[in-house]
């Protein structure tokens, strides 16, 4: 490997500027030329190339974003996207190519190995972590930190007022930031992206819950397919079980900020391990963190989206919010 590029895909997520440090040092101390694509696969279909020095990533390590910055690019979705994304890096003489993203940029990774033989690793970064066969994503510790505060704050007002609040927190197909968040701040309720909402139980759990002398209930909603999902439950438990409440969707604000130390630490190690695996010939992979290490995984155990949770981990809820 004399020359490679990186990029970030998809939702961006804090650390993934840690990881395209980790990626561009440790690819330069081995004399290996890298290419910061920025845009995601939008700017590598454009050229948008930039050469990467040592410095150009310093002083980025505690900065939320992607100074690559991100994409969503439905062109890549198709055969001929990919074939002339090829094109495009052979053209460029760039050797091999490192993804940061979610599944989705994962799987657009891994058609590019499979369709022209071209050396991907994946870097898994998104909040949602949802990436099969790894622990953790980057990004997740520092969104879960986010909204653990912001619900923290509410959980202040929502005691003072005896009040019922509905938080809505990211995660298109995922529960797991929803789950973490509700744990972490003793939430009443969970709503999970792919459930049907069950009202009768939400009612009697805030009920007994006031009934022995609780002054406020929280109920975390995952948004699912369609952001601002809550609004329905907010009208529902209004009109139908005469359950007043207040709303607040955290949106974005989990998607920005200083990355943790955790995310640092991932990120970093995951660059790393990225830029070994292909100079060493190793590919197609994704960086993952198992049992305690960051290590590599092949690409195609790590292209489906991990929904779901543990059942213990609801009745680990339920049981400690009675
Ligand atoms: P994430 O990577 O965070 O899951 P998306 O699902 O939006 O985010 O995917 C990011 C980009 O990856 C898409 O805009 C598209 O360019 C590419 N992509 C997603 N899914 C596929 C797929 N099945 N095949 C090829 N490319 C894909
Ligand atoms: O994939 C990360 C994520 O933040 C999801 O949790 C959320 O559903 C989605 O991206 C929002 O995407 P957009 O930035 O396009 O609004």
């Amino acid at each position: 490997m004399k020359k490679i590029a990186l990029l970030c895909s998809g939702g961006d997520s804090p650390g993934m500027n840690c990881a395209i440090r980790a990626v561009v040092r440790t690819a330069i101390g081995r004399k290996i030329e890298v290419l910061g694509i920025q845009r995601g696969y939008a700017g590598l279909l454009e050229e948008n190339f930039r050469e990467m020095t040592a410095s150009c990533v310093g002083n980025i390590i505690q900065q939320g974003g992607t100074i690559l910055q991100s994409s969503r690019c439905p062109e890549f979705r198709e055969e001929a996207g990919r074939k002339k994304a090829v094109e495009i890096l052979k053209k460029h003489k760039i050797d091999g190519l490192v993804v940061i993203g979610g599944d989705g940029s994962f799987n657009g990774a891994f058609a590019l190995w499979q369709e022209h033989q071209y050396p991907v690793i994946g870097v898994p970064g998104t909040i949602d972590n949802d990436i099969e066969n790894t622990d953790y994503t980057i990004g997740f510790d520092t969104a879960v930190r986010t909204a653990v505060e912001a619900v923290d704050k509410i959980r202040d007002t929502a005691s003072s007022h005896e009040r019922t609040f509905i938080i809505e927190v990211m995660g298109r197909n995922s529960s797991a930031i929803a789950m973490h968040v509700g744990i972490c701040t003793g939430a009443e309720n969970i709503v999970f992206p792919a459930d049907e909402v069950n009202y009768e139980e939400i009612v009697s759990d805030i009920k007994r819950g006031m009934a022995r002398g609780k002054n406020s209930s929280i109920i975390i909603c995952a948004e699912g397919k369609i952001a601002g999902r809550s609004y329905d439950l907010q009208k529902t438990l209004a009109e139908k079980y005469k359950l007043d409440s207040r709303l607040c969707i955290l949106g974005h604000v989990q998607r920005g900020g200083s990355p943790s130390p955790i995310d640092r630490f991932l990120a970093s190690s995951m660059g790393y391990q990225a830029v070994i695996a292909l100079s060493e010939g190793r590919f197609p992979l994704a960086t993952v963190f198992n049992q305690g290490i960051v290590t590599t995984r092949p690409l195609n155990e790590c292209l489906k989206n991990k929904s779901e949770y543990l059942p213990h981990y609801i009745d680990l809820v339920k049981s400690l919010s009675i």
